[in-house]
């Protein structure tokens, strides 16, 4: 794996894009697997911009989202598809249609995870997967266990991700206990992966990349990945 270090969020964000957007340019009709959070925005706006100085075109592309919060609609504000739609789905040319989310409303949880999991299979898992890292060690919401879990799944998040969550959402009350993810098993199936973590990361990124494979810490697993790059920022 790569750990490419630069000194600041905009070079992170910056480099990113640059990766993301080349990835478009090589396979137009390519699957991005994205994620939401504070790492990514950056990173989003700068797509925005490509795209904006026409330099890219999402017209092809498919996406798929690593998670969603469990009993989140997806036009209410705090869900992920509301993220991901304002932060860049409505900002560039992709169609709605070829974007998709599991769906935290879903009477069903298990069968909404059968639906993803075999959704992102039928797509040819992700040409790229964009990812960021929980303090944790967490990707995707694959939180710290003593196995990793391979496929779509709902999970409890941990007290320490809740805490994480809340800085987000008004009320303490209101930060969703639940969360549909994609599992280790489509991540580690990605032709590509790209993490990105900024300073506040530092600790964690170590143990996870310097340290040894562990479900305990779940990001770690991405070095045994084929082509994993993680870009880090110092500041
Ligand atoms: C979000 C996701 C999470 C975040 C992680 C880091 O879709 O999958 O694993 O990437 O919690 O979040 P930030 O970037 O907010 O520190």
């Amino acid at each position: 794996m790569r750990i490419i270090e630069v000194e600041s969020y905009e070079k992170l964000s910056a480099l990113a894009a640059d990766i993301i957007g080349a990835q478009v340019l090589i396979k137009p009709d390519c699957v991005l697997g994205l994620a939401t959070g504070s790492s990514p925005l950056g990173t989003y706006s700068n797509l925005v911009k490509r795209y904006e100085a026409g330099l890219l075109d999402f017209s092809r592309v498919r996406t798929v989202n690593l998670d969603e919060y469990c009993g989140l609609k997806g036009d209410d504000p705090q869900s992920y598809r509301y993220f991901m739609d304002t932060n860049l789905f409505n900002k560039v040319n992709v169609k709605k249609e070829n974007t998709n989310l599991p769906d935290g409303s879903a009477g069903d949880m298990e069968a909404e995870s059968e639906r993803y999991e075999a959704l992102v299979e039928a797509l040819g898992w992700p040409d790229l997967q964009l990812l960021g890292i929980g303090q944790n060690g967490h990707i995707g919401f694959n939180e710290p266990e003593d196995t990793f879990p391979t496929k779509v799944h709902t999970v409890k998040l941990t007290e320490s991700t809740i805490k994480a969550n809340s800085r987000l959402f008004d009320k303490p009350e209101d930060v969703p206990t639940h969360a549909i993810t994609m599992g280790i098993g489509a991540i580690m199936k990605a032709k590509r992966v790209l993490l990105i973590a900024g300073a506040d990361k530092a600790e964690i990124v170590e143990r996870a990349f310097r340290g040894p494979v562990t479900p305990q810490v779940p990001a770690s697993i991405l070095q045994l990945h084929r082509d994993a790059t993680v870009i880090f920022s110092r500041a």
